[in-house]
């Protein structure tokens, strides 16, 4: 069973995006930069955000950590989007969800600029998406495929099949896959036996968001298994995804690992994602 190892992939992205970034600098004469907006006192997401902040800093890229009290108003915190809008040495904006529950997220995915959206996930983001004319692609579903084709793994022809619905993984993964040329069926949580059509997949994404959800008998033999599960409360209290990996030894061809796996690849594509939004207002 092969290990989909997605943090030597990110590593190589980055390594690839560092050259990209000299040479945007050398051209532009400044660095791609992300405004990442975190609003309240979540300790787990403060860790995200600063992990994106190393990050950039890794490939050369600078990035700006914009915290906000936990009483932020929505009219603040839409100000302060509005503001990094129009900042023409902002090339990037994510704000980091989930947010305070008097806060909506609703208004903040209407109000970032697609030309700025590094995360791909506002609405207008996703109507150019699914039309074909992306500014950016969603980080994690564009990851996905970023770790298939380093690995060589063609879809083409193939049936896929996607576990979970939602708008930033579940649907674009789905169109993702189908632009690839997979014939994609999309599962949730009321599709009936799903176990029987998951057995007939090639490749399959589950973004269930279930904790060790699948296993061995759901999968046919020799699919390849892409898990973006990520929960704290696996057994020993380890990392788990929704996939029960060790499961599958001797039955599937491939897996992506929880931790190592999709999650790197979520954090590098969101720096390609930058770095392309940089270059595009720049007209390079
Ligand atoms: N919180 C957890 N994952 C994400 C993500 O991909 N983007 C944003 N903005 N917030 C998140």
């Amino acid at each position: 069973m092969l290990i989909l190892n997605g943090k030597d992939v990110a590593k190589e992205v980055r390594s690839t995006l560092a050259l990209r970034v000299a040479e945007f600098a050398k051209k532009v004469g400044r660095t791609p930069h992300l405004s990442v907006v975190i609003v309240g006192d979540d300790a787990a997401s403060h860790i995200y955000v600063r992990n994106k902040k190393k990050a950039c800093e890794s490939v050369g890229m600078t990035s700006q950590i914009i915290a906000m009290p936990t009483k932020t108003t929505q009219q603040e915190l839409n100000k302060q989007i509005a503001a990094l809008n129009t900042d023409s040495s902002v090339d990037g904006i994510l704000v980091q969800f989930p947010l305070p529950a008097h806060l909506s997220a609703d208004e903040v995915l209407k109000l970032v600029a697609p030309d700025k959206d590094a995360d791909g996930l506002t609405y207008a983001s996703l109507g150019y998406f699914f039309a074909g004319k992306p500014f950016v692609k969603p980080c994690t579903p564009e990851g996905v495929m970023t770790i298939l084709k380093h690995y060589g793994i063609s879809v083409e022809g193939r049936r896929a099949v996607v576990v979970g619905r939602s708008n930033i993984v579940g649907k674009p993964m789905a169109h993702l896959l189908t632009e690839a040329n997979a014939t994609v069926t999309l599962c949730h949580s009321k599709t009936n036996d799903l176990s029987s059509v998951v057995r007939e997949a090639d490749l399959v994404v589950v973004a269930a968001g279930k904790a060790r959800f699948l296993g061995r008998n759901d999968f046919k033999k020799d699919a390849i298994v892409i898990d973006v599960g990520m929960h704290h409360d696996g057994p020993n209290g380890k990392l788990c995804g929704d996939v029960r990996t060790e499961e599958l030894e001797g039955w599937v061809q491939a897996v992506t690992p929880v931790p190592g796996g999709v999650g790197p690849m979520t954090i590098a594509t969101l720096l390609q994602n930058t770095c392309l939004l940089a270059e595009k207002r720049a007209g390079l």
